[in-house]
């Protein structure tokens, strides 16, 4: 079912009177796997601090978690940004135009897109993952509700080196990158990640962007620190994970989720805190943890509109228009190339 559909017209035809619709579906798979895990957490451990990149959250147990997240009343953003885009879509549609390819970066499991594609019928929609089962999952859904709209998810680590499938036409596309997610890099790596986007995007591009601003700390503390214990189930299965994918003897349990607001560099930082020394092996290799020794697993850069449009400029884009809700906790930029 997930492949290139080749039914032939008449069938087609056949397929339309009975009201099923062959699915416009196509699978491209790019993905390096676990061999990046390994050695991500060999370069990571032997790091002074150590450190893990949080793209490794987002095996299928991961990305469920990171779901339960955006439920928890304390994590704000999914809320405020789907507000912003209700509250604004027809206006936000109208800037976007019609029958325009759209290209979701990191695209998880493809709700927010849903007003997009409700209103400007792109010409295709490529939803971009790095977890090919959530992927499937969600281009299935999307495929049986937009029959119309050909469907081409692409497997791939959206923060590397990577080339769109050439099906993609490379004219008036628009980028689709919500849920702050720009947050993860730091601002030199923001900038680096748009300006491959503005150069992909070509010179009648868009990108229509969802970021956190910075606000009071207490509310970030409580963000990623909500009380039913989500965010510190989503950063321990980053050792879960670990523990089952690659040879070692690591101790999850010896593990405790860490987060703050870090105001002088503007992010929230998540870490993994070691609450009892620890030795372990990965594939042989030996590490050690002092008590109170933290992994850093992920920073969730903040940035208020004025500082992200310097960011965006110095990648090559320009501010056509800014939505934010009434208590300016997010925003939502639409650029366009310059
Ligand atoms: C998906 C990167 C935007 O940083 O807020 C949620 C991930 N981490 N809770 C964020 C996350 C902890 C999220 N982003």
């Amino acid at each position: 079912m997930i492949a290139g559909s080749s039914v032939e017209s008449s069938w087609r035809t056949v397929l339309r009177e009975t009201r099923k619709a062959p699915l416009s579906l196509y699978f491209h798979d790019y993905r390096p796997e676990t061999e990046d895990l390994l050695k991500a957490v060999i370069r990571g451990l032997a790091q002074e601090p150590k450190r893990l990149h949080p793209k490794f959250f987002y095996d299928e147990a991961g990305s469920k978690i990171f779901e339960a997240i955006c439920e928890q009343p304390e994590y704000y953003l999914p809320r405020v940004e789907q507000r912003i885009y209700a509250d604004n879509a027809e206006e936000i549609a109208a800037h976007l135009g019609r029958h325009r390819p759209l290209i979701e970066p990191g695209a998880g499991n493809g709700v927010k897109v849903r007003f997009l594609l409700d209103r400007m019928a792109p010409s295709l929609y490529a939803p971009m993952d790095i977890s090919a089962a959530h992927l499937k999952a969600s281009a299935a859904r999307l495929a049986c509700d937009y029959p119309n709209i050909p469907i081409h998810a692409v497997c791939v680590d959206h923060t590397g080196e990577y080339e769109l499938p050439d099906e993609i036409p490379t004219k008036e596309r628009i980028f689709f990158y919500p849920g702050s997610s720009l947050g993860n890099f730091s601002p030199a790596e923001a900038i680096h990640f748009l300006s491959d986007l503005r150069d992909k995007a070509g010179d009648d591009g868009l990108l229509l962007i969802g970021i956190d601003t910075k606000k009071d700390s207490d509310v970030l503390d409580r963000a990623y620190n909500d009380a039913a214990g989500a965010t510190a189930a989503f950063n321990l299965n980053l050792l879960e994970r670990i523990r089952n994918q690659l040879d070692t003897d690591l101790d999850p349990a010896r593990f405790e989720h860490h987060a703050f607001y870090n105001r002088e560099l503007g992010r929230v930082e998540m870490h993994l805190r070691c609450v009892r020394g620890h030795a372990l092996r990965v594939n042989g290799q030996s590490f050690h943890f002092e008590s109170g020794e933290t992994i850093h697993t992920e920073n969730s850069y903040k940035y208020s509109p004025d500082e992200f449009l310097i960011l965006a400029k110095a990648a090559g884009w320009e501010g056509e228009a800014l939505w934010l809700d009434a208590d300016r906790q997010f925003s939502v930029h639409l650029l366009r190339s310059d």
